[in-house]
């Protein structure tokens, strides 16, 4: 109970310093390591002893901290001070740190329902009041359209996340420090003071960059009051460094914070006619139906449906029937309009009579040619990790009533009948496949399993736990 109390997470975003004049090599040198000294303390959470032998040249406990702040930051890794290092230090950033005991708090922050509520307090001089309400408006908009979260803004009591400006020190112990420099803070979700956004109002607020922008910034930090951690895809708006580059006509989130937010809270609801589901063909060559017999044909997904078998491919897939030789080329847009091309996984689970199909972190469900409804749902509500950010292939074992997901070299075991991802996964695909390495897509029929690599095809017998056949990928297509 105490725990929800503590200031999680707070913006400490410093602005550069062309406060530190830089009088000749020494003086340089020396604001570099003073620099470098409070950056690793402040985001990399370099302890107060191993600060004192900052100066130490060589010396490892320093030399991996600074090698892990280069690895986040995407510099190259030299473990030194070097020009590229400093000049990412001197840049404006967030100060909630990249590493250290916050990002290790037990327990995932997250809001335990959907429709939150926002006040905002006060305001800054800086900006009209119309300015600064569509600008958090705006910035909460950034995050409500990718979740089910819903904002809804009150005008007094106690809201979920408060928002206000303030000078210096306002009462929770975490002073702002004027012009400059720390540039507002806020606090992972909870009840009181967590999931609240303080701005330094002694910022230059602006709607454009020429000052600090408020939108880029209030979406950064409502990031964080909904529960995010620093990212390190410099793309990504929850990225440590502020940055005041962006078009912001053209702002959009980056995957990886959709990702990480979707891993909390899930995709918006779908709705048939939802835009935001993709069904531009993600494959150039996909345009023109591919050639059946091709030798160099491979798959993105392979599923049964109804006794027949699915090849996804691009925008395409074919239908062949056990029955027939000739399998039969279609758009998938024609069975299933709300489907993306493109797929990254598709398996059937006969009991139920639905076909799951995977892109990204997204499923969807189908029986026959309708779509059901509820979905896209996000992958992380089946169990997986959010480094999983898409699935290669999926395996539905009958007589098991149970799932292989294959992603990379690993695989997931799901409980199709209690729903859950079964303890001990991942294990290492080629432990317990042995031959197989890589698979873009998979199916099970008369007892074995396909594994498509490419344009080649492996039959494995799970009973003899062995490869029995090599084949082309399209030997079912009886070229
Ligand atoms: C705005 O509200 C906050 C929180 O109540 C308070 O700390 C701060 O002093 C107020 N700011 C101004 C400029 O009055
Ligand atoms: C996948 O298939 C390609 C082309 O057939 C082959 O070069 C590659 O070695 C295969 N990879 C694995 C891991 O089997
Ligand atoms: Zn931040």
């Amino acid at each position: 109970r105490d725990m929800e109390r503590l200031p999680i997470l707070l913006w400490l975003c410093v602005a550069a310093s062309s406060a530190h004049p830089l009088n000749g090599a020494a003086r340089r040198e020396d604001s570099g390591m003073e620099l470098l000294q409070q950056y690793l303390e402040n985001y990399y959470d370099l302890g107060k002893i191993v600060k004192q032998l900052v100066r130490t040249p060589g010396d490892s406990p320093v030399e991996k901290k600074i090698q892990e702040m280069q690895k986040f930051l995407g510099l190259k890794v030299t473990g030194k001070l070097d020009s590229d290092t400093l000049d990412i230090i001197r840049k404006p950033r967030c100060g909630v740190p990249d590493v250290g005991q916050f990002t290790q708090f037990p327990g995932m922050p997250k809001w335990r329902k959907n429709d939150l509520t926002y006040r905002v307090v006060n305001y800054t001089q800086d900006l009209s009041r119309d300015e600064v309400d569509s600008a958090i408006e705006k910035a909460l908009k950034v995050w409500a359209e990718v979740t089910p979260l819903t904002f809804s803004r009150i005008y007094d009591g106690e809201a979920d996340i408060m928002i206000s400006f303030a000078f210096r020190e306002h009462g929770d112990y975490i002073p702002f420090d004027g012009p400059g420099n720390v540039l507002g803070h806020a606090y992972a979700p909870g009840p009181g003071i967590n999931g609240d956004a303080h701005f330094d109002d002694d910022e230059l607020w602006t709607k454009d960059t020429t000052g600090t922008n408020l939108f880029l910034v209030a979406a950064h930090e409502l990031g964080h009051s909904l529960g995010l951690f620093h990212s390190a895809d410099p793309k990504a708006l929850m990225y440590p460094l502020y940055n005041s580059f962006t078009d912001l006509a053209r702002f959009r989130l980056s995957q990886d914070d959709v990702n990480g937010i979707q891993f909390l809270y899930g995709p918006p609801p779908a709705s048939p006619a939802d835009p935001k589901v993709p069904t531009e063909p993600s494959h150039q060559e996909s345009e023109t139906p591919p050639a059946s017999c091709d030798p160099a044909l491979s798959f993105d997904a392979v599923s049964t449906l109804r006794g027949e078998i699915l090849f996804f491919k691009g925008r395409h897939v074919w239908r062949k029937s056990l029955r027939t030789a000739e399998p039969e080329l279609y758009l998938i847009s024609a069975f299933w309009p709300a489907l993306p091309s493109g797929l990254d996984a598709a398996y059937e689970v006969t009991s139920k009579d639905t076909v799951f199909a995977f892109k990204g972190n997204q499923f969807w469900a189908i029986r026959g040619l309708e779509m059901q409804a509820g979905f896209p749902k996000s992958i992380y509500t089946l169990g997986f990790p959010a480094t999983v950010k898409k699935l290669d292939a999926a395996i539905f074992v009958k007589e098991k009533k149970w799932t292989y997901f294959f992603a990379e070299d690993q695989y997931w075991r799901f409980d199709e009948k209690k729903q859950v991802m079964e303890a001990g996964f991942p294990r290492k695909i080629s432990e317990d496949f042995p031959g197989v390495e890589k698979v873009d897509a998979a199916f099970e029929a008369f007892g074995f399993f396909y594994f498509f690599n490419e344009s080649s095809q492996l039959e494995f017998d799970p009973n003899a736990k062995k490869v029995t056949h090599t084949l082309k990928s399209n030997s079912w297509f009886n070229c």
